[in-house]
């Protein structure tokens, strides 16, 4: 029997990991630090009995001794995520939680088949596009200074004209311009490098935008249909960053759960990066105006013209690497919402967390506004 191991198996990814695998029939230990943005009540309750639950932390070397033990395969998707102040955090969960990970696999010389890692398409500067007259080309980030000027869009470096987002692949430059971005690029290519070294199998998953049932409602950094339902159900509007026109490829959960089981089991998967994504983007803003009205509320997005040095302007992802070895997403868009929304009605009141981050990450420049335009 298979055995697998589900880092951050409590929160919205991993733990349709662990349905999938115990679906499967593999044998599956969490190993999650219950993080308290995410988890505010505690651990969530589905959590399965089935599975064998480690509380601790990827920071600590003992807390990987113990959850690697007797492990097959490791899906790694433990991490500290979104758009935070903090620098230290982000590179210690992410980059060095996931060097002791390999550490402890190497040095103890455990039987491990295979590790998949929970990378992101955050791991790009910026998405691919098309100018009239040059063709294909991929953006760069854009300036600080632009984006204070209220210019929003992604400019041909030759002519400098407008242009139209097109789907992003694999060998899109990498490095970000954000901390989040750089932490998951030092874990991806830490992995993989290892896994050269090794010959450890590994693979790593560059997931876009992913969202479902069990994305946190108290975390007011990380989800967009997550921050954006809480405002609706609370009578708030959402705040949409830039002018609205941004766009991102949204992905249910299940669907990049079982891009994981995927690509787990496949060899020729090995050691390559995936984009895991749609290859559909929706607009932000008219996301927020979607919500609005499948939650039957008269309410527009606020614009304040604020936007997040180092984001990226449009993402859609080119996902046909994936496709090859037999992935194509189930869940469309519009089924996937009312299923979300379904399991949101499902919990109970709802606090409304964003207002109180929103000042906080004002004041350290997380969030910066724009000239009026
Ligand atoms: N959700 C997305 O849109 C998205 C997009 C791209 C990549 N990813 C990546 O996918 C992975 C899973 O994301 P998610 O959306 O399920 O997030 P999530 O916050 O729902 O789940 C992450 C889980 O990891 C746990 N965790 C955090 N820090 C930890 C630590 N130091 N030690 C042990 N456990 C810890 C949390 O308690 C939580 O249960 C992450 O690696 C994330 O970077 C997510
Ligand atoms: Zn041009």
């Amino acid at each position: 029997m298979t055995s697998a191991l589900v880092t951050g198996g409590a929160g919205l990814i991993g733990s349709h990991i662990v349905d999938e695998a115990l679906a499967a029939g593999w044998d599956v230990r969490i190993l999650d630090n219950l993080q308290r943005q995410t988890h505010r009540d505690g651990k969530p309750p589905w959590v399965p009995v089935e599975a064998e639950f480690i509380q601790g932390d990827v920071r600590h070397r003992r807390v990987w001794e113990r959850a690697l033990d007797g492990v097959d395969v490791v899906f790694h998707e433990a991490a500290y995520g979104g758009y935070m102040p903090e620098i230290a955090k982000f590179i210690a969960s992410n980059g060095v939680g996931s060097a002791l990970m390999l550490e402890t696999i190497r040095d103890r010389n455990l039987p491990v088949r295979k590790v998949v890692v929970a990378s992101s398409q955050a791991v790009y500067n910026e998405g691919a596009y098309t100018c009239p007259a040059h063709g294909h080309f991929y953006g760069s980030t854009r300036p600080i200074a632009q984006l204070e000027r209220g210019d929003f869009d992604v400019h041909c470096p030759i002519c400098g004209a407008a242009t139209t987002p097109a789907p992003t692949d694999e060998d899109a430059p990498t490095g970000g311009e954000n901390v989040y971005a750089i932490s998951k690029m030092i874990q991806e290519r830490l992995i993989l490098s290892w896994g050269r070294a090794t010959g450890i199998p590994v693979v790593a998953l560059r997931y876009s935008c992913t969202y479902g049932p069990r994305q946190s409602l108290f975390n007011p950094y990380t989800g967009v249909i997550a921050i954006f339902c809480t405002r609706l159900v609370n009578d708030l509007p959402p705040v949409v960053y830039e002018d609205g026109r941004q766009s991102r490829d949204l992905i249910f959960v299940e669907d990049v759960a079982r891009a994981n089981l995927l690509v787990a089991s496949d060899a020729r998967a090995n050691g390559q990066v995936f984009n895991v994504g749609t290859g559909r983007a929706v607009a932000i803003g008219d996301l927020a105006r979607l919500l609005a009205e499948r939650l039957g509320k008269a309410i527009a997005p606020k614009m304040p013209g604020e936007f997040r040095p180092g984001e990226m302007r449009a993402l859609i992802t080119d996902a046909a690497r994936l496709g090859a070895l037999g992935f194509a997403p189930r869940v469309t868009l519009d089924e996937g919402i009312d299923r979300y929304l379904d399991w949101v009605r499902a919990q109970g009141p709802i606090a409304e967390y964003f207002a109180r981050a929103e000042r906080m990450l004002r004041r350290r420049r997380v969030v910066k506004r724009a000239a009026a335009r």
